[in-house]
């Protein structure tokens, strides 16, 4: 039997949420793939989140950082497709201090695109934006098309990425893909995101603070479908093209509260209103006309998505209580955020 050439894939931020998902879902499904993951291991990159292979010789990890040229070009020069997740990716945060979000997400993004210019067998370099980028969507949907108008310094430093990439595609002819995924959600993200931290919060009966009048809308995406989506568009999207991955599962964040609480039979006067996020995007909404084209669909509804994700949280609290009750950066941050009245 012959076998199949090997396929280098470079994955940023793989110890991450996103990232860690699509890294297992790739091994997975490409047998003759060798990834090798680049993750500085922020707050928000965990190797736990990359245990279940840690035998696996199809994937090696390098610990360094996006922003570092030194690291980063040997690692672009030798791969036939990357896939761009590193980020700093809290609003909240964001909105705290935006620096780390410049440097990692426009710079960062910007030495990978630029050393990707003499990478002579990469074929393809998909840039994981976001449907931030569009701003607020006070009616309908947004197409791929649309003006971007980001209103947050995460979603502002998503855009830059987002364009500086499509520039590296029309002049440089590096083989870029875009894609904007709406919120995602499942296993292994992490607790400071609205779905976990509900969950986990609402798991030891504490409050879920919700922001302003909760009737603000996101999109949820299950993270498999976001990964099969990526997958497809390592395959067939066209250079210099954006794609929206939505899960056209619009939800309110109170409703959202609220079903959360259901499953886990919580009483609803456990949700606390709290102030609102200042600049807070009312609705995201994706028109995935594009994606769908192409073959893809999602394969998970949001009611069984959310319970198997409440599921996996209940049934692994080794890898969300020690970042809850021991990491003094995450108290920090919680208690900066929330103070210490919403436990
Ligand atoms: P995450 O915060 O869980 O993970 C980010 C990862 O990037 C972490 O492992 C972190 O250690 C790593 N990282 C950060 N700075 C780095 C640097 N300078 N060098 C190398 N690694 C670095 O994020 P996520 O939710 O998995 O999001 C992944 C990507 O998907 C991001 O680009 C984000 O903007 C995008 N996205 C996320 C969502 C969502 O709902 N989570 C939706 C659309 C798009
Ligand atoms: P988040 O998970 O931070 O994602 P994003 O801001 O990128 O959409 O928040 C999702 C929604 O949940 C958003 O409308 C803000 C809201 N939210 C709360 O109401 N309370 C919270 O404590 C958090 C973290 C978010």
């Amino acid at each position: 039997m012959v076998s199949q050439p090997v396929v280098e894939v470079l994955v940023t931020g793989g110890a991450g949420f996103i990232g860690s998902n699509f890294v297992l879902h790739a091994l997975a499904s490409h047998s003759n793939w060798h990834i090798t993951t680049l993750d500085k291991l922020t707050y928000a990159g965990r190797l736990d989140n990359l245990r279940d292979i840690t035998d696996n010789t199809r994937h090696t990890f390098v610990h360094g950082d996006v922003t570092d040229p030194t690291i980063v070009e040997p690692l672009v020069h030798r791969a036939n497709i990357i896939v761009h997740f590193a980020a700093e990716t809290h609003v909240d945060r964001s909105l705290r201090a935006a620096g780390d979000f410049i440097t990692t997400d426009v710079y960062g993004s910007f030495v990978l695109l630029d050393a990707a210019r003499q990478a002579d067998q990469l074929h393809r370099f998909i840039q994981i934006s976001t449907d931030e980028v569009y701003g607020s969507v006070e009616s309908g949907s947004s197409v791929e098309t649309d003006e971007i108008r980001p209103r947050n310094p995460y979603a502002a430093s998503k855009a830059g990425a987002d364009r500086l990439a499509y520039s590296y595609w029309a002049t440089h002819e590096v083989p870029v893909v875009i894609t904007r995924a709406s919120n995602n959600y499942g296993p292994r993200q992490f607790p400071e995101k609205v779905i976990p931290l509900f969950v986990t919060n609402a798991i030891d009966h504490q409050f879920l603070p919700l922001y302003g009048d909760g009737l603000q809308i996101r999109d949820w995406l299950h993270v498999n479908d976001h990964c099969r989506a990526i997958d497809l568009l390592i395959e067939r999207g066209k250079n210099g093209e954006v794609y929206n991955i939505g899960g056209a599962n619009e939800v309110t964040n109170i409703e959202l509260a609220n079903r959360i609480l259901t499953i886990l039979d919580r009483p609803s006067s456990l949700i606390k209103q709290v102030s609102d996020r200042p600049g807070h995007d009312r609705r995201y909404s994706l028109d995935t006309t594009k994606l769908r084209s192409l073959g893809w669909q999602q394969e998970h509804q949001f009611s069984e998505g959310l319970r198997t994700t409440v599921e996996w949280y209940q049934n692994n609290d080794w890898w969300w209580r020690p970042i809850k009750e021991n990491d003094p950066a995450y108290r920090e941050y919680y208690e900066a955020q929330y103070g210490k009245s919403s436990e």
